[in-house]
């Protein structure tokens, strides 16, 4: 292959250079016929294959092909499965062998810092490390058949509150232990062909022309050998983006940014080298897509909606059970709510599947003559209690041994393109459950949603299942699990907090109009509820089942200087077989700088017939022991006792042992014990870090938080920011209309809830995107004259948007 590439990359013009790196249109790279070079289509993802033959968009509006809808990343993810992570990956190539695109754009590693970011049903974890081993296995699923994925998004894109503008303001231990670490680990461990940058800043810089991340530590330090995409429209400064380490732009620009790619070397401003390294790397992707596309190929969509059934079934957690389920095909039971009859079982946006089939419960109740009756309860489209809804589920639940409730969060709660309010549940849904609760005690709680919810009826309720949203075969997984088919085996990959308020990025997030600062620093998730001893509703890697396991005769094998391998032998001590996710979490010693208490650094899952006991072995090596230090800068294990926990939960440790370790480095530890103490003792109602605190460990001054009235417009400027101007109010006029168009034609999207998407997408827009992504209808210099227009220079404006060349 190299040979091929030299020889393209020699015969290739400028233009031709300039123009490969950015999209032909919506989907496709470009093509140089004369080269041999071909055409090949990238889509979403992340849990099914999103290919528009059609009319495009990045949100999920227009159709596209049937396609089989997996489960999302927030329930895969508490399968702790790493192996059938691997098969979903292959089933998802299967789908892109048969539709011809040559990369999935997926999976979403982002770090869950507030359990309100509306993306989180599509991304894995509150923890990097568990992050980073399920997005690689998929990836290397994926690509072991020979299609591409595209690590999304890159990186410290945690909300999606102004996510095209907002500058994450992050120290850079945070970035490097929790943010960047799943994407590392990915990378290193599954080679992403591409990695899609995200929309956001950092320090102040877009991640399209953010050498530091794109250069320095993707490529140079983890040794990324694939290419960068942008994400789409996230491309702000072209050639700064090719100086930076950025690829591919996508979708297409029309041609314009490859002019300022060409201008700029003729100009001597870019150096052709630069632009060779990206173009090589272009060359590369289109030449292994092209060589493994597999003509005429077919998947089996019955076997694939088995697989995602499995997924599913695997993937749902069982939060409480006192005694209620599994349930016997002779109780008389009552089925309520909705959702039983029409799923929530994905998410809006750019990930919306058209699946190929679509199963729910009632249908897998009848399928099975279960003695049932269901009754609606709720009206999906209704956060309002309908009292006659609500009267015949009691009348039902009185009537009944036990009551299955379907409930959880509607697509206006959770999309692409905004963030969560609260942390609550429709009140149709709250109010329902009392009322059930007060005439039948035997009431077990279905949830269906992409992140945790409050759950204020917990206490009177018998069993509560968390089955996530379940893609399209989750209904019967749902069925399976609660008739004892299926032992549930799943493990929450994330802690669902009693109240909002106890979450640690309560005070910061989404922080303000021009930055966000995650001052919370290193405390997401658990790291932060163990280390400030919070109670919580149930924590990290908690699931149950309906068999026990006993835990044993804990080994820890030095194997080199900072490797062991550790191993446990666990028991099936029920009487049904099952499965035990088993997770190894380091408890670090006292340092001079702060750290949270312990960290998640393997796990298993192992499979046990009744009375079974097997062994599982994991692994530590230097950076389970390794904080990252900023004098070095770099990874540094500190000399100390750690402790080795075997958890069946990162709150249920069964076993340990102490190692005693020596030092990697003799460097000096930052010691922010003055200048930052509440790092050292998150305790208390809110974490609260001052301002001083934080900037002493962010080592610099805070940028802008706010924008200033007085600011002139620019080309970043958002859409939603220029409407006490008369030229933004019509800008926003004209594209509503033209969505709204696109919503009234669609089909499978909520009217209501795209709308609301679709008006965050629209108002969170930076000019400059809204001049990329508009297609042809757009004029040429439309960023410029609008720009200009915006800032009064309304002749300039208007010469801009009539000028062609
Ligand atoms: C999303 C990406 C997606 C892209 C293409 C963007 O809005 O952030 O995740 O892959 O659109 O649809």
């Amino acid at each position: 292959m190299k040979e091929n590439v030299d020889r393209i990359l020699r015969e290739l013009t400028l233009e031709e250079k300039a123009g490969l790196c950015s999209g032909s249109d919506f989907w496709h790279l470009k093509s140089v016929e004369r080269l041999g070079l071909e055409k090949i289509m990238v889509t979403d993802g992340p849990h099914g294959l999103r290919k528009q033959d059609g009319d495009s968009d990045h949100v999920g509006l227009q159709n596209s092909v049937p396609a089989t809808c997996f489960p999302t990343a927030s329930a895969t993810a508490s399968s702790w499965d790493t192996e059938l992570m691997n098969r979903m990956g292959k089933a998802l190539a299967e789908e892109c062998l048969q539709e011809e695109v040559s990369v999935i754009l997926g999976p979403g590693a982002n770090i869950k810092r507030s359990p309100l970011c509306g993306r989180n049903f599509e991304y894995i974890s509150e923890d990097p490390y568990h992050t980073g081993k399920m997005a690689a296995s998929l990836i290397n699923g994926i690509q072991s058949l020979g299609v591409g994925t595209s690590l999304k998004h890159y990186v410290m894109n945690n909300q999606e509150a102004r996510r095209m503008t907002i500058d994450a303001v992050v120290d850079e231990r945070t970035q490097r232990e929790i943010y960047l670490a799943g994407f590392e680990k990915a990378v290193k461990e599954a080679q992403p062909w591409t990695v899609m940058c995200s929309y956001n800043r950092v320090d102040g810089t877009y991640l399209s022309d953010n050498k530091r991340l794109l250069t320095e530590i993707l490529k140079e330090e983890w040794g990324h050998t694939g290419l960068v995409v942008t994400d789409w429209g996230a491309c702000n400064d072209r050639v700064e983006g090719i100086r930076a380490g950025l690829e591919l732009e996508m979708p297409t620009s029309f041609g314009k940014n490859d002019q300022k790619i060409i201008d700029a070397v003729n100009g001597g401003r870019l150096d052709i080298k630069l632009l060779d390294k990206a173009v090589e790397r272009i060359i590369k992707l289109i030449l292994k897509s092209v060589e493994s596309r597999k003509k005429g190929f077919s998947y089996s969509p019955d076997e694939h909606h088995e697989l995602a059934r499995e997924l599913a079934g695997q993937s749902m957690v069982l939060l409480k059970n006192e005694d209620v389920l599994p349930l016997s095909k002779e109780e008389k039971i009552a089925v309520i709510g909705e959702f039983a009859e029409k799923p929530r079982y994905q998410g809006a946006g750019s990930s919306l599947i058209n699946p190929t089939r679509l199963d729910t419960i009632c249908g897998h109740l009848d399928d099975k003559e279960i003695n049932y009756e269901y009754t609606k309860g709720y009206n999906i489209n209704s956060d309002k209690p309908d009292l006659l809804l609500i009267a015949d589920a009691k009348k039902l639940a009185a009537s009944v041994e036990k009551v299955i409730i379907v409930a959880g969060l509607t697509d206006d709660y959770e999309s692409e393109g905004f963030d969560r309010k609260h942390l609550g549940m429709p009140e149709s849904h709250n109010v329902l459950i009392d009322e059930v609760l007060d005439v039948n005690p035997n009431v077990v709680i279905v949830l269906m949603n992409g992140a945790p919810v409050e759950m204020p009826w917990l206490d009177d309720t018998k069993g509560v299942l968390e089955a996530y949203l379940g893609g399209q075969a989750g209904s019967g997984a749902v069925v399976d699990i609660l008739y004892g088919h299926v032992n549930p085996s799943g493990k929450l990959a994330e802690t669902f907090p009693l109240k909002l308020s106890d979450t640690p990025s309560y005070q910061y997030f989404p922080g303000y109009t021009k930055s966000v600062e995650y001052r919370e620093g290193i405390y997401v998730g658990y790291r932060y509820y163990d280390k400030a001893e919070k109670d919580v509703l149930f924590p990290f890697g908690y699931g149950l089942s309906y068999t026990k396991f006993e835990y044993s005769n804990l080994r820890i094998n030095k194997e080199g200087v900072y490797d062991y391998d550790v191993s446990v032998d666990v028991r099936n001590s029920g009487t049904v077989a099952g499965a035990e996710v088993v997770q190894l979490y380091v408890l670090n010693p006292k340092s001079v700088i702060f750290k949270a208490d312990k960290e998640l650094r393997d796990f298993t899952k192992i499979y046990l017939e009744p009375g079974e006991t097997g062994t599982v072995h994991m692994k530590l090596d230097e950076r389970s022991f390794a904080f990252y230090n900023i004098n070095i800068p770099g990874w540094h294990v500190e000399k100390g006792d750690y402790e080795i926990l075997i958890g069946a939960s990162s709150r249920d440790i069964r076993l340990s042992k102490t190692l005693k370790v020596e030092a990697s480095s003799d460097a000096e530890i930052p010691d922010y014990s003055e200048s930052a103490p509440t790092y050292y003792r998150p305790k208390g109602d809110i974490f609260n870090i001052e301002e001083v605190q934080f900037k002493a460990v962010l080592g610099k001054m805070l940028p802008k938080r706010e924008s200033d009235p007085d600011d002139p417009f620019t080309e970043n400027t958002m859409l939603g920011e220029t409407t006490g101007k008369w030229v933004g109010r019509i800008l926003i006029k004209l594209i509503n209309k033209q969505v709204s168009k696109m919503i009234g034609e669609s089909n499978g999207n909520d009217v209501d809830s795209a709308e609301r998407m679709m008006e965050a997408v629209v108002r969170e827009m930076p000019v400059r995107a809204f001049g990329m992504m508009g297609g042809d209808m757009v004029p040429k210099y439309f960023t410029e004259g609008v720009v200009s227009l915006l800032n009064g220079k309304t002749l300039k404006g208007i010469g801009l948007l009539l000028k062609r060349k």
